[in-house]
């Protein structure tokens, strides 16, 4: 098959290499000129699991190449990926303005075009199919000339690949059944459970899949502030509770929230849509909520330790939103270094692979120097190298001897032994 990917975003981009590991020619088009000469040049410009070597190999075989000419390969393409970002407006409401440029292109292309599949990945609110399809009804595009199917996406940063590979399920979204075998045979028939719907369902189910996940964190971080009011532990609580398979073990770690790219503009755009309906979505609402104020309890926690923060000098292990990526959209270790600025804390941060940093703070770039001469350290995101740090080389390098697990990953009684004050919220 030959397919435009349009936009190389974490979504696009691995998409694009997966489906011509599966022997499709694939051509990935983006406007940023850098990424596209950095990409057709064999540099990944994401930390991702496996896809530096995957996108070598298929650049090597020539069925994979990189473009800023979306003209073109619009053309010449069958099936045309739309794999834009469709970001926050900033009131919660999707922001589709990525999306309609590509309808543009698309509107632009000549009537006696060949017929073309026009498949939505990137996440959209339920009836967007309908408006990109009514949109080139409307521009004189011929009916029996293009479908447009919804096919979202669910894999995660950090296992992009292994997910595309291994999907648990793939959703698509359509009109005709045909339309379901053609995605087959884009997938190269990967064994998985298929589900065939209406365009709208498709929609919502990238949705409820990404609120469910989130409703979940909330829950048990609700349930870890139950657990520090009692002095009892939530990450015994989780790992009992999750033995029900009714519940199961996954996204059940309590700690500072969750963040990036996906979840937390997901859950505002899907109570953006039930607003719009005339549903008040209180379970939405308090998940929020409840996500948002995380970052509260552990500078509740520290001012209880150590009276004011003013001056503190704070060393924070983690910036990614989440371990094994760069990503640090959304992350609420962001959110942690804002709220001890604005106390008058002196913040130092590290992180293995995080392509961004919050403004005035110090960055170091290796995790023994940066705990140098400080009074706390406090792990914010859950990465390996945290999980099985030195402590006692920790403790000869820090001033001060507290230490606060954000992310309840440490084993308590290891960092304990160290000679460090081991703190965390909800494990008693
Ligand atoms: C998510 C969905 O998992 C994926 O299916 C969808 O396609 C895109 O959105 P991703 O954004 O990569 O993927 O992150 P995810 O692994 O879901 O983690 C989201 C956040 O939740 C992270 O900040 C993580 O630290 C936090 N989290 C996760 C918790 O706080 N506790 C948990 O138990 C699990």
């Amino acid at each position: 098959m030959n397919i435009c990917v349009v936009g190389c975003g974490y979504v696009g981009l691995t998409t694009g290499t997966v489906l011509s590991h599966f022997g499709h020619k694939v051509t990935c088009i983006d406007i940023d000129e850098g990424k596209v000469d950095s990409l057709n040049s064999g540099k990944c410009i994401i930390h991702e699991d496996g896809l530096e070597p995957m996108l070598q190999k298929q650049l090597e075989c020539e069925t994979l190449k990189f473009s800023t000419d979306i003209h073109t390969h619009m053309r010449k393409n069958e099936i045309i990926i739309i794999a834009v970002g469709t970001p926050s407006n900033g009131t919660g409401q999707t922001d589709l303005t990525y999306i309609d440029q590509v309808i543009e292109y698309i509107e632009s292309l000549k009537a006696d075009q060949h017929f073309q599949t026009i498949v939505i990945k990137s996440t959209v609110p339920p009836g967007t199919n309908d408006y990109v399809r009514n949109r080139l009804l409307q521009s004189g595009r011929d009916k029996d000339s293009f479908s447009v199917i919804s096919n979202p996406e669910f894999l995660r940063e950090g296992t992009a690949v292994y997910d595309l590979l291994h999907p648990d399920k793939i959703v698509v979204g359509g009109r005709d059944p045909l339309e379901l075998e053609l995605i087959r045979k884009m997938y190269g028939y990967l064994p998985s459970k298929y589900f065939f719907t209406s365009p709208i369902t498709a929609e919502i189910t990238k949705y409820a899949s990404n609120a469910f996940l989130a409703t979940k964190i909330s829950f048990i971080n609700e349930i870890q502030r139950i657990c520090e009011a009692y002095k009892g532990d939530v990450s015994v609580v989780a790992e009992a509770i999750g033995c029900d398979p009714r519940i199961g073990p996954d996204f059940l770690k309590a700690g500072l929230g969750y963040g990036g790219y996906c979840l937390p503009k997901d859950i505002q755009s899907l109570t953006h849509s039930a607003i719009d309906k005339g549903i008040v979505p209180s379970l939405l609402h308090a998940v929020e909520r409840v996500n948002h104020s995380q970052v509260d309890l552990y500078i509740d926690l520290l001012e209880k330790e150590m009276g004011t923060l003013k001056d503190r000098d704070i060393t924070v292990w983690g910036l990614a939103f989440k371990p094994n990526t760069d990503d640090t959209r959304d992350s609420p270790s962001f959110r942690l270094i804002d709220g001890l600025v604005d106390k008058g804390s002196e913040i130092t941060a590290y992180d293995p692979a995080a392509s961004g940093t919050p403004k005035a703070i110090n960055v170091s770039k290796d995790q023994y120097e940066s705990v140098k001469g400080s009074d706390v350290l406090i792990i914010a995101t859950d990465w390996k190298p945290f999980i099985e740090a030195d402590w006692k080389r920790v403790k000869a390098l820090m001033k001060g001897s507290i230490i606060i697990d954000a992310r309840n990953c440490l084993n308590a009684s290891i960092v304990r032994q160290a000679g460090l004050k081991y703190l965390a919220v909800g494990r008693h």
